[in-house]
């Protein structure tokens, strides 16, 4: 084992996911020397190259930068983690096929680790956690106390896409099990954030999770308004504009639309799972969000014979403007299409996939063209007079 702090400042375990890459870079940007260590080889060969696997805006000079400069290794050798100070944890924390939280794959992935680091490092979790995971995690690494480890969490907030920026713009917060662990974890996310927010462990793992079920809660009530108003024969954004406009207290309300992702839902369900199932608002903010799509497809039924039909989906990932399809609920639309029938195309900007055509031969093959993710590349996309369009966000234009 190599003294900890002699290679690196830090080591980042899965760090080429999306939330490992950008802080890598970050950190790297800002003089210290990381290890973004990952299992995926073709990740790794990739950025090594210095191209970024996924959409990350403002990313890729910056990595080529820490790469030319040496401040940025990768590395797939788990060996390499015994030289760091610290070692960040950022792999993903999926919930199961009945969205109960995988938390064992979690602390066995650690703990198939624990060979490679020591009590001398500060272990400072990032991803997103099931309550009393850093917890365990500490127990495990500590024998329940036996050794002294210093175990910290500092979760990540970001909005994916926009993390080079976000990331030096966002409070971090920090909380911990030792003082070591707490001191060295905000003097090493200072170095990049604005402000250092310290908070009890069990605030911070609940002020990240309410983060995210805040956040899907509020997509699964304007989705429930735009069901409303559109039954109602109403325009929703007509109706969402004027309830906004110079009327602070219904600003926040976001647009009607897609809540999917790899994180809202599966956070929300970490939360229900913890509470014994009894977080009614966050069950039926994911029956509301997961039964737009459904809405959409009864609606398209009540003007077309819908086993005829020829439809389009615009947009195939999660969220706009990027590149990643996990979790994205166009594939859910896609395939309650074809359970009744229609003929489905797909198309996206920047998710790659041999099935998907061009935005310009979906509109041409479709009867019924379906924005499902506002990306920029839509914005006043002419749709032939004749086609029905279901655009939530407002962003295409019949002609
Ligand atoms: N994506 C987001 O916007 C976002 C935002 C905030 C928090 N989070 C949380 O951060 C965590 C990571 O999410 P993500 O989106 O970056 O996931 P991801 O799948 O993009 O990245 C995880 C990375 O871990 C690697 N990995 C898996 N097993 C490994 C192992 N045994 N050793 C080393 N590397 C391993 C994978 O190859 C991958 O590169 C999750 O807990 C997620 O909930 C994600």
């Amino acid at each position: 084992m190599a003294d900890p702090g002699t290679k690196y400042d830090a080591a980042i375990v899965g760090g080429l996911g999306h939330v490992g890459l950008p802080l890598a870079i970050t950190f790297a940007d800002k003089g210290l020397r990381v290890c973004a260590y990952d299992i995926s080889k073709e990740h790794a060969e990739l950025v090594r190259r210095g191209a970024m696997p996924f959409i990350e805006y403002g990313a890729e000079p910056v990595l080529k930068k820490v790469l030319a400069n040496g401040m940025l290794t990768i590395s797939t050798d788990p060996n390499e983690l015994s030289a760091a100070k610290h070692i960040i944890i950022a792999i993903g924390t999926p919930v199961d096929e009945y969205l109960n939280p995988k938390t064992r794959q979690f602390m066995e992935i650690i703990s198939g680790l624990k060979k490679h680091i020591s009590n001398s490092q500060t272990i400072i979790i990032r991803s997103t956690v099931y309550p009393n995971t850093c917890r365990q995690l500490y127990n495990m690494l500590s024998q329940n106390g036996k050794e002294e480890w210093h175990v910290a969490y500092c979760p990540e907030r970001i909005v994916q896409g926009h993390s080079m920026k976000e990331l030096l713009e966002l409070p971090q917060l920090v909380a911990g099990f030792s003082e070591k662990a707490i001191k060295e974890a905000g003097d090493l996310f200072g170095r990049i954030s604005p402000k250092i927010i310290h908070v009890a462990m069990g605030e911070a793992e609940l002020a990240k999770l309410f983060a995210n079920a805040w956040r899907y809660i509020q997509f699964a009530v304007t989705n429930q308004f735009y069901m409303i108003a559109h039954s109602f024969g109403t325009d929703y954004n007509k109706v969402r504009k004027a309830m906004m406009d110079g009327y602070k207290r219904a600003e926040a309300i976001p647009t009607a639309g897609f809540a999917a992702g790899p994180c809202l839902l599966k956070d929300t369900m970490q939360l229900a799972a913890y509470s014994g199932n009894s977080f009614l608002l966050g069950h039926t903010a994911m029956m509301v969000n997961e039964g737009l799509p459904h809405f959409i497809v009864e609606d398209i039924k009540k003007r077309h014979d819908i086993a005829k039909a020829k439809v389009g989906i615009l947009g195939m990932a999660f969220k706009a403007d990027i590149d990643d399809v996990r979790d994205s609920l166009s594939f859910k639309l896609g395939k309650i299409l074809r359970f009744n029938g229609a003929k489905v195309y797909y198309s996206d900007e920047y998710a790659k996939n041999p099935d998907f055509v061009t935005k310009e031969e979906l509109i041409k093959q479709s009867d019924v063209v379906i924005v499902a993710v506002p990306h920029s590349a839509y914005k006043g996309l002419a749709i032939p007079k004749g086609k029905e369009v279901v655009d939530l966000w407002d962003v295409v234009k019949q002609e």
